[in-house]
């Protein structure tokens, strides 16, 4: 069957603020991303991912939207934002906005007026609750980044009432069943469409429904995090009754008719339910990334877990659905740290294997930056240089606990999201090239060990290497159409699993952990002639008969001969 273009699509998400600064004002901008386009086409990539661009008071680096039709002073203006169309068009590559549409800003017009009055027209854009008969929040929700009590909802002294917001207190969440509401978004997306824009990539779509009557939650709490009786439980207001209707109606008054792609954020979306949202037959969203395998906070993926949730999603795919493969974004840590190894010994070699993994497997890669090249984790020495605000929240939180200021750090450190918000390290000039100014947040000191000019300067690169297995996604049919089968299956280091269509068989063999492992090669395989496409060892023998030993973190990739 004729593809869509987001499934042939190798797609790059870049954290603007972080990605190149062209005026030396330490903050990414636009004109930074203009100057780098090429390099991204260079590398392959046929659409990128735009986290939010739009203004914004930055609390939570654009998702707290102060005008969905703008673009921030910080990163450039609108002709700025067309101009990059035009030429990101002209070179083959989509582009694609992330919505957030769960929440805004506090500083949003709407908001403005919604808080001033019980009778404002804008006051049900959002969601007021009265206070108890004791004049506490209107139940125990707990909001994501601890701010404040830590409630999900904030009292507001003009009117009397509590708002309510799943995440910061400057970004209070709007609410869904106001038809006028819905009709301004609808709007406000047609108007990027008019623009240009290819797609949509939906921020935490699964919790626009809230449940009627807002009723407490019975979980019990972390004690180690959470606070005064609030409870953080994602579960109240993710996959709540209600919500594909609100999905589908976007999509019918939306995304159906100007055939915009869109990608949801699938926060409680694994591929038990994927089929909900994402068949093609519902008319909801396109695609959605799950938390299945990278997930904040994981350190191992093991072959057992990762066995699992490839094969549930290549049956997902049998039923008209299309999957997300990706292993970190701007919400994760870096993946070379944490399911690979930032060892200077093996750090290339372990992203290759990860990168394998990725762009192997059934379904469209989404690549983060800085992966390409290799970037790692971060460890700032003190709390002020973090920003990320979960990062903050659990530091805090921890700390009013009475654990040490060092063992919180040490705590929240590794899963920070600021780990991926690191600048892009462009090459080995003062703040990794990012900026000639002072960046919004401190460079990677591996800096000048990794960046990108030395990844071009070399044939054998993590950079090189991606570029080859975007060019096998152009090129070879069973990257796109193949179906999976692993092999070996009880095996917990070697990850073995083949790509088969009509055209063409490919074989993956991974040895995912740092230490030389050796094996019987299946004597399935030994029958036949294969030739080794790609591996990250070149100067190991390809072999596929009787006993097979592989370095740590070596991959292959092997082409079965016709
Ligand atoms: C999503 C975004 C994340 C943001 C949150 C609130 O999870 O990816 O960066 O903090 O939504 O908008
Ligand atoms: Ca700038």
């Amino acid at each position: 069957m004729k593809k869509k273009w987001w499934q042939e699509a190798v797609v790059y998400e870049i954290y603007c603020k972080s990605f190149c600064d062209s005026n030396g004002d330490g903050i990414g901008d636009l004109r930074g991303v203009m100057s780098k386009l090429s390099v991204l086409r260079d590398l392959g990539v046929n659409c990128i991912w735009f986290t939010p661009i739009y203004t914004s008071p930055q609390v939570d680096n654009g998702y707290d939207v102060a005008d969905y039709r703008n673009i921030d002073p910080a990163y450039g203006t609108i002709e700025d934002f067309k101009e990059l169309l035009e030429m990101a068009h002209a070179m083959g590559i989509r582009v694609i906005m992330d919505m957030v549409l769960n929440h805004s800003s506090d500083e949003h017009p709407w908001f403005i007026e919604s808080r001033k009055s019980k009778d404002n027209p804008y006051r049900n854009y959002y969601i007021w609750q009265p206070p108890k008969a004791d004049g506490s929040a209107p139940n125990n929700w707990g909001s994501y980044f601890r701010e404040g009590n830590g409630s999900a909802w904030e009292f507001d002294e003009t009117t009397g009432e509590y708002y309510l917001h799943q995440y910061s207190i400057k970004m209070p969440d709007l609410n869904w069943e106001y038809e006028p509401l819905r009709r301004e978004i609808y709007d406000m997306l047609h108007w990027w469409i008019d623009l240009g824009v290819d797609g949509f990539r939906l921020d935490v779509f699964t919790r626009f429904k809230k449940p009627a009557g807002f009723p407490d939650t019975q979980k019990t709490p972390d004690p180690k995090l959470d606070r005064n009786g609030f409870v953080v439980d994602g579960a109240m207001c993710t996959n709540v009754e209600g919500i594909h209707e609100i999905l589908h109606e976007l999509y019918t008054e939306v995304f159906g008719p100007r055939e915009s792609m869109t990608v949801g954020e699938g926060a409680g979306v694994s591929h038990h339910n994927a089929l909900d949202y994402c068949c093609a037959s519902r008319g909801e969203v396109d695609m959605v990334y799950h938390f299945d395998l990278a997930y904040r906070g994981r350190y191992v993926i093991s072959n057992e877990l990762f066995r699992k949730v490839q094969k549930g999603w290549a049956e997902v795919m049998h039923h008209n659905a299309w999957p997300v493969q990706y292993l970190s974004n701007h919400d994760s840590a870096r993946q070379v740290s944490c399911y690979g190894c930032d060892s200077a010994e093996y750090r290339a070699d372990s992203a290759k294997l990860l990168a394998v993994l990725v762009h192997t497997t059934p379904g469209t890669p989404f690549i983060y930056q800085g992966e390409e090249i290799g970037m790692v984790n971060v460890r700032y020495d003190s709390i002020e240089d973090y920003n990320c605000r979960y990062t903050l929240g659990d530091y805090h939180a921890m700390v009013a606990r009475g654990i040490g200021s060092e063992e919180a750090l040490n705590t929240v450190a590794p899963r920070s999201r600021d780990n991926a918000r690191t600048p892009y390290q462009w090459n080995s000039d003062a703040n990794a090239g990012f900026t000639t100014g002072t960046p919004w947040i401190k460079v990677n000191p591996r800096y000048s060990e990794i960046n990108l000019e030395r990844d071009l300067a070399s044939e054998d690169s993590i950079f090189a290497f991606y570029r080859e297995l975007t060019r096998m996604r152009r090129e070879d049919p069973a990257i796109l159409d193949g179906d999976l089968t692993f092999l070996m299956e009880d095996h917990d280091r070697i990850l073995m699993y083949m790509r088969r269509c009509a055209r063409q068989t490919l074989l993956v063999i991974a040895n995912y952990c740092g230490e030389n492992t050796a094996f019987e090669i299946p004597s399935e395989l030994r029958e036949n002639q294969w030739t080794r496409r790609i591996s990250n060892k070149k100067n190991t023998e390809p072999a596929l008969n009787g006993t097979r030993a592989l370095l740590p973190w070596e991959v292959e990739i092997y082409e079965l001969a016709r």
